[in-house]
């Protein structure tokens, strides 16, 4: 069939079949087919939408456009997908207790645009850490250790990477079924067989609304269920940075502190509470209680500590950060911020906020700008907080070349001040769990 046929098609809201949806992500997959075809059709999923069928089988065959890993780890592999926030370092805290646990984690992950990189580049402001390595080597470090994390190959789905680079310039990147397919066709290659998804909402995030986040969740689960892997997903908040540190080298400090029990928090409470579904889905626990008892325990024995060492040391890193976070790269300069009046911590633009480490040189803003790995901020003060004029709001690490005056203008501006104490929000706001109960 003629791509312009399939194009019609779906123009006139006609359900389309198996076969065609496989055409269309093998033509995305092949460079002789012309962008403005994609994009056509891109336009036209995004405004007839597609139906759950459709968009599992569109998935799987964006999957199938690359590789199709089937880790050989000794277990169940266990994946968790973020669809994204500021100071969410989550990834770094539950691969290591989940292996500790028992759990057998082939990580994968972006290094991506933004405004921090993504999780490989804070694993790499550890001197040495290597997020490249051979297949065979990441699957023996997996096996023998317990989890491993390492950059996205260029193999898998690569009819995601072209359509998701033409969404970007289309206006079609806002379509619940163009994003479950994007994201879950890497997951599906990259052959985790339990994923957990952390939808994330609120001002930081990409879903703003619990309408959008549910539905988006609903249809990930629902993709991954057809294709024979065990879901679960979480909904958290994202109205503020889920730790306090934010940069590449100060998130793997506030990761390694709170595997070392110094800190306690949203950012624990989030890591455990999804560390806890990949237990239930790769089979070491029976329950959620078992399976949180379980993580507490590699929390207060240390051995989640001790299994990530275990996984630096692996892939290549100095590993010793885990005993003297003063070991990773520290910015030349900090800069305080205060606060000009009293007043309770009521709002914050964490979008914005994102930003000013992008600003500092935390993030790329395109995909070969070179990050400085030192460079983010702490913040001293969560949403509900009372701040009286001139307590230390957070304290920016930077270079002295940075534009620090933006930095401080824009963090200021993202942070809102009121008389009255802002209701507080719970920080998970639903789940669903393996079996698609939901608890809402
Ligand atoms: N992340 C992805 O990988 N794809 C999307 O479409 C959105 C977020
Ligand atoms: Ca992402």
């Amino acid at each position: 069939m003629a791509l312009v046929d399939l194009i019609a098609d779906k123009k006139f809201g006609r359900e389309l079949t198996d076969a065609q949806l496989t055409e269309f992500a093998e033509a995305a997959a092949d460079l002789s087919t012309p962008d403005y075809q994609l994009a056509a059709m891109l336009m036209a999923i995004r405004l007839n939408g597609m139906t759950e069928r459709e968009t599992a089988a569109l998935t799987m065959a964006m999957a199938k456009t690359g590789d199709m890993l089937s880790p050989d780890v000794g277990g169940i592999p266990v994946d968790k997908h973020s669809t994204g926030g500021v100071g969410d370092t989550t990834t770094l805290i539950l691969v290591p207790l989940v292996a500790a646990c028992g759990g057998k984690v082939v990580k994968m992950s972006g290094r991506g645009l933004g405004h921090t990189g993504g999780t490989v580049d804070k694993l790499e402001s550890i001197r040495g850490f290597r997020t490249e390595l051979p297949e065979e080597t990441f699957l023996k470090i997996a096996r023998e250790v317990g989890c491993c994390v390492v950059g996205q190959s260029g193999e898998l789905a690569p009819a995601d990477k072209r359509l998701y680079a033409l969404r970007d310039v289309t206006s079609t990147v806002d379509s619940i079924p163009l994003i479950a397919s994007s994201i879950m066709s890497k997951k599906l290659a990259g052959g985790a067989m339990g994923i957990v998804l952390d939808v994330k909402i609120g001002s930081g995030a990409l879903m703003k609304t619990m309408e959008d986040c549910l539905a988006l969740a609903r249809a990930m689960c629902d993709i991954g269920r057809r294709a024979g892997r065990q879901m679960a997903a979480l909904i958290t908040g994202m109205d503020e940075p889920l730790g306090s540190h934010v940069g590449n080298a100060l998130e793997v400090k506030e990761a390694i502190d709170t595997l070392s029990g110094k800190v306690k928090g949203p950012l624990l409470d989030v890591s455990l509470a999804l560390g806890a579904q990949m237990l239930l889905l790769g089979g070491q626990a029976k329950s959620a209680d078992e399976a949180m008892d379980s993580l507490q325990n590699a929390l207060q024995n240390k051995s989640g500590l001790n299994k990530f060492k275990q996984m630096i040391k692996a892939q290549g890193g100095d590993e010793r950060v885990t005993e003297d976070t003063s070991l990773l790269p520290r910015a030349e300069q900090v800069t305080r911020l205060l606060a000009e009046k009293d007043g309770y911590f009521s709002r914050m633009n964490t979008e914005q906020a994102g930003l000013v480490a992008q600003v500092l040189g935390a993030g790329r803003m395109r995909k070969d700008d070179v990050i400085d790995p030192s460079c983010g901020y702490i913040l001293f003060k969560r949403i509900g907080d009372y701040v009286k004029a001139g307590e230390v709001l957070a304290e920016i690490h930077h270079s002295p070349a940075a534009p620090i005056r933006q930095a401080e203008n824009m963090l200021r501006e993202a942070m809102t001040f009121d008389a009255v104490k802002p209701i507080s929000q719970k920080l998970i706001r639903a789940q669903i769990l393996p079996d698609g109960k939901e608890i809402l």
